[in-house]
């Protein structure tokens, strides 16, 4: 039903007291990894994103990075320092929030205590006015039917009826997020925006609820923006993904894409658990292609990559290489590429098994499958027994060492 436009948008969240702007005035720094400037604490910067009729877009970072405070200012709760922002078409930036057709879910479910769930679904319908549709410059209220009917199909695609009657207190927390996600529905807004709403519920109900949200989104018709810290709630429910850090966006990608080309290494080692796993390399040139020298092999770079180096013209010199735990292939010492390393540790996961190794001057984390592994493998997760292993070369990342952006 509706599209959201974010262009260029940037807040300021400008200093509350006189004194601390002086001092601040003779110049610009950076602390926490945020510009503090002489107008205040830059928040969010350069956010641009077309988010599609009924997209679900996930919004990622490490806390402090602006996720919050972008998504409140698409609410109308925080106002936009400059910038544009578009709903179906519409500039947003001075419409009030209830004026915006958006719903907003929180981390904290916020029910009123002593209503009952169906209550606290129908509360604000109650309040609400909707055209007319003989006359729409007129409004009127929803009538108790259209409220109880909007308030049962809700419950039902939450699977909540048969808690219609009981107080919040007689909910478990996931019942109790339902109920918040239901206050929601009711309302058929254009754009749903929630801020971490799992995050206050144990493991298992953060799983289940995922699962919940993604059959969710096919049975109401809405623009999605979500938040949260959490990259595997982000990998599991974007279409789209947005991560962000100090403010800055560094990547939107569909989870695949963020997932195999990284934009830079900050993309890369917040995407994917366990975390990719860096070294330092030199990257050179040689007659029938590149090639990556570590201070523990030398690996010729695939005809695919080196092709893709070529075409960006990329020069010799020092890089980091990137290589994710589940590309690592254990092999025979000697074999062309191989590093010997120690076992530290080693975790069995049931499906893979991750072993962290030593192999002297760095600590390789790797997720083997246990479906390949053969007998003689076994024992050599032991620790500190000796495990030789490569990678498959085509699955390289590589990043320039200083700028940190990915050179393939
Ligand atoms: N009202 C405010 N006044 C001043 N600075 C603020 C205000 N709200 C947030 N900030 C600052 O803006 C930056 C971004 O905050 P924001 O709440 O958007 O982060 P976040 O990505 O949602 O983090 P988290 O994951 O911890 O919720 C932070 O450095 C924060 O300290
Ligand atoms: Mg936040």
């Amino acid at each position: 039903m509706a599209d959201v436009i974010l262009k260029d948008l940037k807040k300021v969240y400008p200093y509350q007291d006189e004194g601390k702007k002086k001092k601040k005035s003779t110049e610009s720094k950076e602390k926490a990894n945020l510009q503090i400037t002489e107008e205040g604490v830059v928040a969010v910067q350069q956010f641009n994103l077309e988010i599609k009729d009924r997209e679900f877009v996930v919004l990622v970072g490490p806390s402090g990075c602006g996720k919050s405070t972008t998504l409140r200012m698409i609410a109308g709760l925080e106002d936009i320092t400059s910038g544009e922002l578009y709903i179906d078409g519409k500039l947003m930036n001075d419409v009030a929030p209830k004026d915006r057709d958006i719903a907003m879910v929180f981390q904290s479910y916020a029910l009123y205590p002593h209503m009952t769930v169906y209550d606290n679904m129908a509360f604000s319908l109650r309040m609400r006015k909707i055209p007319c549709t003989d006359d729409p410059t007129k409004t009127r209220k929803l009538t108790p039917d259209e409220i109880d009917n909007r308030v049962r199909q809700a419950a039902e695609i939450l699977g909540i009826t048969e808690y219609l009657d009981r107080k919040p207190k007689a909910l478990s927390g996931g019942q109790r997020q339902r109920v918040a996600i239901g206050r929601a529905i009711v309302r058929s807004p254009k754009v749903f925006l929630m801020d971490e709403p799992l995050s206050n519920l144990d493991a298992k109900l953060r799983n289940q609820m995922r699962a919940e949200l993604i059959k969710l989104r096919e049975r109401v018709s809405g623009t999605f923006v979500y938040v949260t810290h959490d990259q595997t709630e982000a990998m599991t429910l974007g279409d789209r993904i947005v991560i962000m850090k100090d403010g800055f966006v560094q990547q939107i990608g569909t989870p695949q894409e963020v997932y195999s080309h990284p934009a830079n290494l900050f993309v890369a080692g917040f995407i994917g658990v366990p975390q990719m796993n860096f070294f330092d390399a030199l990257l050179a040139i040689e007659d029938d292609g590149y090639s990556v020298k570590t201070s523990h092999a030398k690996i010729k770079v695939s005809d695919r990559i080196a092709a893709l180096l070529k075409a960006r013209d990329v020069k010799e010199g020092a890089v980091t290489l990137g290589v994710r735990p589940e590309h690592f292939i254990l092999c025979s010492p000697g074999s062309e590429g191989a590093v010997d390393g120690k076992v530290e540790v080693s975790e069995m996961m049931g499906s893979a098994v991750h072993v962290h190794v030593n192999t002297g001057t760095s600590d390789v984390v790797m997720v083997i499958p246990t479906l390949d592994l053969s007998a003689d493998y076994v024992g050599k997760f032991k620790n500190s027994s000796g495990l030789t292993f490569t990678f498959n070369p085509d699955s390289m990342h590589l990043f320039d060492r200083d700028t940190g952006n990915n050179l393939i």
